[in-house]
């Protein structure tokens, strides 16, 4: 990475926090997957929520893009972890790019991360609401059978 990097950036590119994957298909699990048109990179950005709660338990990342973009997703579920998921909606990519001091021109590689923690936050609701109205279903069919 060049020398202007802030050491933060340099730090989270040299050692990724919670780099892995989870199974998307967990209905626990919400999957955020991001691509910058600008410059072609993609990151997918995953929570782990707590359905009573609605906490999010445990958070994981895998970006192929710039250093900026990894740093960025290695903040942002270091951020997510342990949060509301209403909470981690209000997270500005601002805010990243601030923690990391990135310089203008990689504002969008933080635009990423804040996409991606939405988009697996919406992801996880729209799961969510699924399987609620598959059991309605399910309970509706039953009670029809009863009558
Ligand atoms: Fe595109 Fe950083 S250069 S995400």
């Amino acid at each position: 990475l060049p020398r202007f990097y802030h050491e933060r950036v340099v730090d989270h590119y040299n050692n990724p926090r919670n780099v892995g994957s989870f199974d998307k298909n967990d209905p626990t699990v919400g999957t955020g997957l991001v691509g910058a048109p600008a410059c072609g990179d993609v990151m997918k950005l995953q929570i782990k929520v707590d359905d009573t709660s609605g906490k999010i338990v445990d958070a994981c990342f895998k970006t192929f893009g710039c250093g900026s973009a990894i740093a960025s997703s290695s903040v942002a579920t270091e951020w997510v972890k342990g949060k509301q998921m209403e909470e981690v909606l209000s997270i500005k990519n601002t805010e990243i790019a601030k923690h990391l001091s990135l310089p203008p021109v990689k504002l969008h590689c933080s635009m990423l991360a804040e996409d991606a923690i939405k988009a697996a936050v919406h992801d996880y609701k729209a799961k969510y609401a699924k399987l609620g109205s598959a059991e309605e279903e399910v309970a509706h069919a039953e009670k029809a059978a009863d009558a």
